[in-house]
């Protein structure tokens, strides 16, 4: 960032106004790994931060944003109408795109109409934001919901710089053109002046969907062009902040087995499980795995507990209802066929906790199983390793199938697909030799405390800056 350029950043979720400066707490923010990392840009930067409410009214909402002074942090929000949030978010979002970008297709719901309010609330964003852009302004625009936010805003006018990135997976070019706008989303992305994915497998995917939609060419750079558009597309690793999760934060911390009123001996083992209630997560398989391993060693009964933290996510959506209802009818299950009278194998909690307590959680596990089935990155996987003490460091169990998992090579690596699999893995992983354990964690490390959020948002904006207008002028 140069200096007097002021960072404006749009995403759908913002956190509560209560939850944006640095010193209040960050508990009451809602959960999700795009908020957790842009948090930490803005704490650094500041600048202004734009995006949904997260209220639904009865009448449809204005065009001006309703904007909170938070100290170097502006604040400023939108309504939606009740039929908007529920078109553009729940229908849109998080029934089309969501599954569509995580490799489901099956689970793709493909309506126009839901199609015609997201590009409304798109232009919604942008001629909210015109109405607040300063010349100079670097203009940052995050996530899946605002594909088309770039085109918009060209469309009003603006000629400085853009930039955008993908929280979530970019998918195989066959599953991409499923969706009926895949060219209109391809050619929405152009109008960005850098496009920024998690992994090269994305950038790849992203690279297979332009040439066989819009064949356009990419220079050496990495700049691609179609027609009288460009834009540079990179890889740009998204990280923590680690000194969140870092020992000397959680000092004061409840331990796991407090919050839990456990009352356990040295021989007790505890396995982690702390995601969003979300069916991308692999939660099915996951309690499947813990079940298969409980029958086939029958010597962890009465020792293993395994801590399984949901966090309510998206709960209108009807396939989020469903996913928490099979989840809870597994919990049920595995509970009645092994509780004993003093042992219960799984502690279920359908709630979130702020980070700080998470850091102490994270600390008192053995085990973490960060099984999603699909991911864009996964930064539960990260704030784990970070949590761990340089003594008696836990083990992480990572999905083949998230982002994080092209980094912290030294985590035990699985399929989560494959539950026989899982189950073995995470035996070994709960009897694995310090030795070990201290050496991969020691690796794990490395890669958490160099790869954060700080370096990802100053490598990203430096390209920006680097690459500005390159969409054409209006
Ligand atoms: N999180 C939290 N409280 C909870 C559960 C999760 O603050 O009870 C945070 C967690 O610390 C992480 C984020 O939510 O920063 C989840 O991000 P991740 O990338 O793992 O997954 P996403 O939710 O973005 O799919
Ligand atoms: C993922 C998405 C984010 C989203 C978060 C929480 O991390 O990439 O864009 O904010 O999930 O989901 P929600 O629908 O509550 O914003």
């Amino acid at each position: 960032m140069q200096q007097g350029q002021r960072l404006v950043v749009v995403s759908n979720r913002v956190p509560p106004a209560s939850a944006v400066t640095p010193q209040d707490g960050n508990g009451s923010a809602p959960v999700g790994g795009l908020v957790s990392a842009i948090k930490p840009t803005m704490e650094k930067y500041g600048g202004l931060w734009l995006g949904w409410s997260g209220r639904s009214t009865q009448r449809r909402g204005g065009y001006e944003p309703t904007v909170s002074d938070l100290g170097p942090v502006q604040l400023a929000t939108l309504d939606f109408a009740e039929e908007e949030a529920s078109m553009y978010y729940i229908g849109y979002s998080n029934r089309t795109l969501w599954p569509l970008l995580h490799s489901f297709p099956g689970r793709v719901v493909i309506r126009h109409d839901t199609y015609r309010f997201y590009r409304r609330i798109n232009r919604r964003f942008a001629e909210a934001l015109f109405s607040v852009l300063k010349p100079g302004d670097q203009v940052w625009v995050h996530d899946f919901h605002l594909f088309h936010l770039g085109f918009e805003l060209r469309q009003l006018g603006w000629t400085g710089s853009i930039g955008f990135f993908l929280h979530v997976p970019f998918p195989a070019a066959d599953i991409f053109s499923i969706l009926p706008w895949s060219k209109d989303t391809l050619e929405a992305l152009l109008h960005y002046d850098l496009v920024g994915v998690h992994t090269d497998r994305y950038l790849r995917n992203l690279h297979d969907a332009l040439d066989s939609e819009l064949g356009g060419s990419v220079d050496s750079s990495g700049v691609y062009s179609y027609g009288a558009l460009s834009s540079k597309l990179g890889v740009y690793s998204i990280g923590i902040d680690p000194s969140v999760f870092q020992e000397k934060t959680m000092l004061g911390s409840r331990s796991l087995t407090e919050e839990l009123s456990l009352n356990l001996n040295p021989s007790h083992r505890l396995i982690i499980g702390v995601d969003r209630l979300d069916y991308t997560k692999g939660i099915p398989h996951r309690l499947r795995a813990f079940e298969r391993m409980l029958e086939q060693h029958s010597n962890l009964r009465g020792k293993v507990i395994y801590v399984q933290i949901s966090s309510p996510s998206r709960t209108r959506v009807p396939e989020y209802i469903q996913e928490k209802e099979q989840v809870e009818r597994l919990v049920g299950q595995i509970n009645g066929r092994f509780s004993e009278a003093n042992w219960v194998p799984i502690r279920y909690l359908y709630r979130s906790y702020p980070q700080n307590v998470l850091a102490r959680f994270y600390h008192d596990a053995d085990v973490a199983m960060v099984t999603p089935l699909r991911d864009g990155m996964n930064l539960v996987a990260k704030e784990f390793v970070a949590a761990q003490g340089e003594e008696n460091p836990g083990v992480l169990v990572l999905s083949q199938f998230s982002g994080a998992a092209t980094s912290l090579v030294d985590a035990v690596i699985v399929n989560p697909y494959d539950v026989d699999g899982m189950a073995e893995a995470t035996y070994r992983a709960l009897r694995m030799p310090l030795a070990e354990r201290l050496a991969r964690s020691k690796s794990l490390m490395k890669d958490v405390f160099t790869d954060t959020a700080a370096s990802w948002s100053e490598s990203f904006l430096d390209d920006l800056k680097l690459n500005s207008r390159r969409a054409p002028v209006n």
